[in-house]
């Protein structure tokens, strides 16, 4: 019979920060959706989560991997491309630098390029190689409304948002022809950690609100379905895309 289009029944996952908020939802909706899971993240993040994942009967293995170090990312990726065939990556985890411009230090900015850009592309760079030998592969970025916008105080966000877009771009006209789908998801205003400082603003709080079509904020969970479409077969003609989940933000 063949598989469901949405199925990820025999497929091995790799999430990035699956711990908590959107990368926890996407995880847990992947293990429901048939795939074995390998989280990557910082030691002890996943502790909360992993009863939950294995709930589902599938594999779960958990790699400590702090993002900060690009050197290390590419490591970590490298043993695991030697180790496993990877079907799906998800490079969710990512850190967010909120201030005034003229008062970052270079220590915060290239703190937040190193995680959300640098260690992203060097992880990218070791799992994709044998998903290029199996021609065979699903690569799934998390990018932002600030891969299009420039955002309020968060410049070092919005730079490394607006450059995982490009990136997604670049790698899907690259790795297209050898049966590899990169694409991205741009969340829109979500209620995890991330947010948290907006969500304590009722200023903020009530004028993003307003500007949402939809009336309301977004749950982590709101992110699974586009996550599973473009991790499974249902998306294999759709590269290079940068999908919105956002209430309708952009729309406006
Ligand atoms: N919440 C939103 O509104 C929103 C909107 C657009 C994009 N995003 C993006 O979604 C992704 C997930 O964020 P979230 O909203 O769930 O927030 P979150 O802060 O709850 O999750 C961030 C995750 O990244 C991990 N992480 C951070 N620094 C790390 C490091 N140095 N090494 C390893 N892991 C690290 C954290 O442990 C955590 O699991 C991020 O890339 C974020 O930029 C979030």
């Amino acid at each position: 019979m063949t598989a469901p289009l949405f199925s990820l029944e025999g497929r091995t996952a790799v999430v990035t920060g699956g711990g908590r908020g959107i990368g926890r939802s996407i995880a847990l909706g992947f293990a429901g959706a048939g795939a074995d899971l390998i989280l990557l993240g910082r030691p002890g993040s996943h502790r909360d989560m992993t009863d939950e994942a294995k709930s589902y009967g599938h594999s779960v293995t958990v790699v400590d991997l702090d993002l900060s170090e690009p050197a290390h990312a590419k490591a970590v990726g490298a043993q695991l491309a030697g180790d496993v065939d990877v079907d799906i990556l998800v490079n969710n985890a990512g850190t967010i630098d909120r201030g005034d411009s003229t008062a970052v230090t270079p220590d915060a900015w290239n703190h937040v390029l190193q995680v959300n850009l640098s260690s992203l592309f060097f992880l990218t760079q070791q799992l994709a190689g044998p998903m290029i030998t199996r021609r065979h592969g699903k690569i799934i970025n998390i990018a932002s409304l600030l891969s299009f916008q420039g955002g309020l105080r968060v410049a070092s966000y919005a730079a490394t948002k607006h450059a995982v877009a490009g990136l997604t771009r670049a790698l899907a006209n690259e790795w297209a022809s050898h049966g590899i789908q990169v694409n991205a998801i741009a969340p829109g205003y979500i209620a995890t950690d991330n947010t948290r400082p907006l969500r304590e603003d009722p200023d903020r709080v009530r004028a993003i609100t307003e500007r949402i079509p939809a009336g309301r904020w977004g749950e982590a969970d709101d992110v699974v379905g586009a996550a599973i479409f473009l991790a499974s077969r249902a998306s294999d003609y759709v590269n290079g895309h940068v999908l919105v989940v956002d209430g309708g933000w952009t729309a406006r």
